[in-house]
């Protein structure tokens, strides 16, 4: 019998802390089986941790009892090693001090302590018989939240450097079945599309190499769905979603045992890590949750957990905006911007961002081919400087909004030409330019390239302390591998120690700066990504606004990331890349989904364009609490091909609604579902009110009252078409409704 049963001593790591005391007593003998027991509210892990074994993982999944534990068997190594047995992929690989290649880790003991935001994080500390190497494996839970984050940390303890091949956050064996993975796929413009497959033999790997950016194309999260095809509403899913803002890999090895092997962290290629003697490296953490409630389950618990805990000031309402990009170009100028302005307040907004165009004293910044780095103010374009433009905005009643590129620069510019020395270059070759043919990544990894960044945006706020926002983007990967700093011996460390730098730098600028809203931008949605959230406010999803094509980005990106983060605009019609012609209420019921904004020229608006972008401004102010704040529930998926898609928004209270509808194809006489509605109150009572309206008659449904079991079961009928006069009739339909308890 297993030693676990002979001394059925459990302790309970729990969320709600029902049990916080007894952890400082365990293992107390070696003899001695330990099951421990990490739990939200609704969620279950269960690891064997007895000492002198291998830390193995008996249960991930729904909440499990005292009983059920007692009779958890079957444990697979929680997060094993290379070498014994190496033809299995591992979480961990290490070339020792002597050469040697074999890393076999047992239990030496467990600790628990108090994180930040009242989480709960228990460490299981892992030691090699054979050579004095600490591998640190962390549990972190939150009251209330239904996120486990893992994450390890390895210490050499050997004489000499130890070489990290590989150093997985996290390793999750996941039962075979009819497991089908969702995962996010694209490119730019086109970020955050859908791909979901049954898992199937071999192994699936999904990765990035940007260097600078990751989410542009593949994501760092996935969701497992245990019951099949994945459906939004039902069904068991496991989401994983990796917190790091550089190179990863997620790799899903299927062989000949009963699981599929799941491993997650960063991406090891051509980035083994040295450590000398002493040195610890740690790993990001990977935030898994599990839903019984399918897809949009496993979102919510995402978006809840984010909100409160990861996104930076996730829990207040986002400002509507004007940014200035697709309106002007780089044709910054004062009295455009204070155009703009104007135009963006007379509208209802809040908010008015000026984009790349602004700097640059020697080299002018009138195309992106130069001047990156140089953050002066052209007084050419802007006479009166920051501050002429924050008088502006203060004259128009709404704040002001800066971007920047600060972690760039170009071979024309006075950066460059005073300091070569920062930018990313290989030896014994000319660097590697990218956008506008002249475009340099500095080294962060250079502790004074750091300071350059930190000093910019520090002087910018500090001497400009009325600015509210800053659009941070990010438009070049790492071109070549080679950093002017780091020693020969140590560039394969580059990947890994230019995100240190990053991030250690927005540690600082969040320090000195923690009112200003940050906007994580990278040529459009490189850096969805929650290892980035933390310091930024939110991110731009996509450079393309084509409102339909939003649809499915947006579905996907909702998939991990809540409405509050995602900047949604209403932008020009044609649209600046399909070229589209979308009426300006399907824009806006598009926009209205996310943190919605307007990237367009206000002067080139017909005058209903403006109405109809005021009315929504307008509406979105009433309901933004929801979106911004509330749980998604999707209902319909574009995806599924059946002519329209549609979602809502709840209050945690369920007192509140916003129902999203839009037609996303058109035919004659075509027979579209109805769309039941999910995640209200069945005894509750709704009545609806539409926003956003644009019809001369009012819907049906509106003013009248439903329950939310009728709404739930049944749905509303909605016409396929909007009733408007005969020569405002368009191909696209779309509702937005707001279903309000009836007090
Ligand atoms: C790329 C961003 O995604 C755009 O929104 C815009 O800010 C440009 N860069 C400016 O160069």
């Amino acid at each position: 019998m297993h030693c676990r049963y002979l001394c059925a001593k459990q302790y309970i790591i729990n969320a709600m802390k029902i049990y916080p005391l007894l952890l400082s007593l365990l293992c107390s003998s070696a003899m001695c089986a330990e099951t421990l027991h990490l739990s939200t509210p609704s969620t279950s892990l269960v690891l064997d941790a007895t000492p002198g074994n291998r830390l193995s993982l008996l249960h991930y999944g729904g909440r499990v009892t005292d009983a059920d534990i007692k009779n958890l068997d079957g444990g697979i190594d929680a997060y094993p090693a290379y070498g014994i047995y190496p033809e299995h992929e591992a979480a961990l690989s290490i070339t020792h001090a002597d050469g040697g290649m074999v890393t076999d880790l047992s239990v030496d003991s467990v600790t628990k302590s108090q994180g930040d935001d009242g989480a709960e994080i228990t460490t299981i500390t892992l030691r090699d018989s054979a050579y004095p190497v600490t591998v640190k494996v962390n549990y972190r839970t939150y009251p209330g939240e239904e996120i486990i984050e893992s994450w390890a940390e390895i210490t050499n303890g050997e004489k000499g450097e130890i070489t990290l091949n590989r150093f997985m956050s996290a390793f999750l064996p996941v039962r075979m079945g009819d497991v089908w993975l969702s995962s996010l796929y694209g490119s730019w413009a086109n970020e955050a599309r859908i791909e979901q497959r049954p898992l199937t033999h071999g192994v699936t790997m999904i990765k990035n190499k940007d260097g600078v950016r990751n989410s542009h194309t593949s994501h760092a999260e996935v969701m497992l769905s245990l019951d099949g095809c994945p459906s939004e509403n039902n069904g068991r899913v496991i989401g994983a979603a990796l917190e790091y803002t550089g190179n990863y890999k997620l790799m899903i090895d299927t062989g000949d045992s009963n699981h599929h092997r799941f491993f997650a962290g960063i991406n090891e290629e051509n980035s083994a890590y040295r450590l000398k003697k002493g040195e610890t490296f740690v790993t990001p953490p990977l935030a898994l949750t599990y839903s019984a409630e399918g897809l949009s389950g496993a979102s919510r618990n995402f978006h809840r957990w984010g909100r409160n805990h990861r996104l930076h000031a996730g829990d207040t309402p986002r400002k509507i905006l004007l940014n200035s990009w697709e309106g002007v170009y780089f044709n910054i100028d004062e009295k455009g911007m204070d155009s703009m302005m104007a135009d963006i307040a007379s509208m209802g907004g809040e908010l008015f961002v000026m984009d790349d165009g602004w700097f640059g004293t020697k080299y002018h910044r009138d195309s992106d081919n130069a001047a990156l780095g140089d953050w002066t103010v052209d007084t050419g374009k802007l006479p009166h400087g920051i501050d002429g433009l924050l008088d502006a905005a203060d004259r128009h009643g709404i704040k002001f909004g800066i971007w920047i590129e600060p972690e760039m620069t170009n071979t024309v510019s006075e950066l460059y030409e005073k300091h070569p020395e920062y930018v990313i270059k290989a030896p014994h070759r000319n660097p590697t330019t990218g956008r506008g043919g002249t475009q340099l990544v500095l080294d962060m990894a250079n502790p004074k390239v750091q300071d350059i960044v930190f000093e910019f945006v520090d002087t910018l706020m500090t001497r400009y302390p009325r600015i509210d926002y800053i659009k941070w983007d990010a438009n070049a990967p790492i071109m070549e591998h080679g950093s002017q700093y780091l020693p020969a011996d140590r560039q394969s460390h580059l990947y890994i120690d230019w995100h240190k730098g990053l991030t250690a730098t927005l540690d600082r600028i969040r320090r000195a700066h923690p009112d200003v809203t940050i906007q994580a931008c990278a040529s459009g949605g490189g850096r969805a990504n929650w290892g980035m959230l933390p310091w930024f406010d939110e991110f731009w999803t996509s450079d393309n606004n084509d409102a339909l094509q939003r649809i499915y980005m947006q579905w996907g990106t909702s998939y991990f990331f809540p409405a509050i983060a995602m900047a949604s605009h209403i932008s020009a019609a044609p649209n600046h890349q399909t070229f589209r012609r979308i009426p300006v209420k399907f824009r806006a019921d598009v926009a209205m989904s996310g943190r919605m904004g307007l990237e367009l020229q206000p002067r080139d608006m017909t005058e209903e364009e403006r109405t109809i972008c005021r009315n929504a401004v307008n509406d979105y102010k009433q309901v933004r609490h929801i979106v911004q704040l509330g749980d998604l529930y999707r209902l319909l998926s574009p995806y599924d091909g059946k002519g329209s898609a549609s979602l809502m928004y709840i209050t945690p209270e369920k007192d509140d609604a916003v129902f999203f509808w839009w037609k996303t194809e058109t035919f004659m006489n075509q027979q579209l579902p109805r769309i039941p509605m999910a995640g209200l109150d069945p005894d509750a009572t709704y009545t609806v009110t539409e926003l956003n309206r644009i019809d001369n008659t009012p819907l049906p449904c509106e003013g009248k009252s439903y329950t939310g079991r009728y709404l739930m079961d049944q749905g509303l009928e909605l016409p396929l078409t909007h009733n408007v006069d005969y020569h405002k009739n368009t191909d696209y339909s779309s509702r937005v409704l707001r279903l309000t308890v009836s007090k």
